[in-house]
């Protein structure tokens, strides 16, 4: 996604070169990156997501505005096939819990269905991320699938997926309820 996004508290941004130190020193943390494939990141994988070489995947920077400091990035990017994107999310641990993921998230879904024209956005996560699936289910998403044992953690651990969807009609039915609708796209 090409521009930028605001929201009241963020700024989404393309990942820019030198953000590679501010995504590195929260996603080295093995903690944070615990549910994400692949775990945590080293330099040269930092300095790769940043740059954007990971295959098929496109991340924002999620800027926090008064101070300007990168808190957390965001996958935004299509899946599969036209007008199907996929949306995550990975903060900066002392970032969690003041809304962020949330309130960025709500004003991607709005860019996407309102600026870019989508027909259905999805995000994955573990049964056990509950912070994960409970932005899904703040944005409106609904849970469509429970996958079985299909995460590898290590040789000995397989978790299960929960895949969550929006579609566009049901973005514009909802009216000003459940669904934060903050940002603005620029
Ligand atoms: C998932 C993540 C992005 C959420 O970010 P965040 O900014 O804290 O999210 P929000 O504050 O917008 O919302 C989190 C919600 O989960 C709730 N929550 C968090 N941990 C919880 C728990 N253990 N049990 C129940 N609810 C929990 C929060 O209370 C909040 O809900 P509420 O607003 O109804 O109170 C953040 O935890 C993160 O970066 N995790 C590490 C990376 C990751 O796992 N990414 C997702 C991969 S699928």
């Amino acid at each position: 996604m090409d521009g930028t996004v605001e929201t009241d508290r963020l700024l989404l941004r393309p990942l820019a070169p030198d953000d590679w130190r501010a995504v590195h020193a929260y996603a080295s943390d093995p903690g944070t990156m615990r549910y994400i494939p692949g775990g945590a990141l080293s330099e040269a994988q930092a300095r790769a997501l940043v740059a954007g070489e990971e295959a098929d995947e496109a991340h924002l920077a999620v800027v926090l505005k008064p101070e300007g400091r990168l808190i957390g990035h965001m996958p935004f990017h299509p899946w599969y096939a036209p007008r199907i994107w996929e949306i995550g999310w990975v903060f900066d641990l002392r970032s969690h819990g003041r809304g962020y993921a949330t309130e960025a998230a709500a004003a991607l879904l709005r860019h996407g269905f309102e600026a870019l024209g989508l027909h259905r956005i999805i995000a994955t996560c573990q049964p056990e991320n509950i912070a994960s699936w409970r932005v899904m289910e703040k944005l409106g998403m609904r849970r469509e699938a429970h996958f079985r044992k299909c995460f590898e953690v290590d040789a000995a651990t397989w978790l299960d997926e929960y895949l969550y969807a929006i579609l566009e009609e049901d973005w514009f039915a909802a009216g000003p309820g459940p669904i934060p609708r903050s940002g603005q796209p620029c």
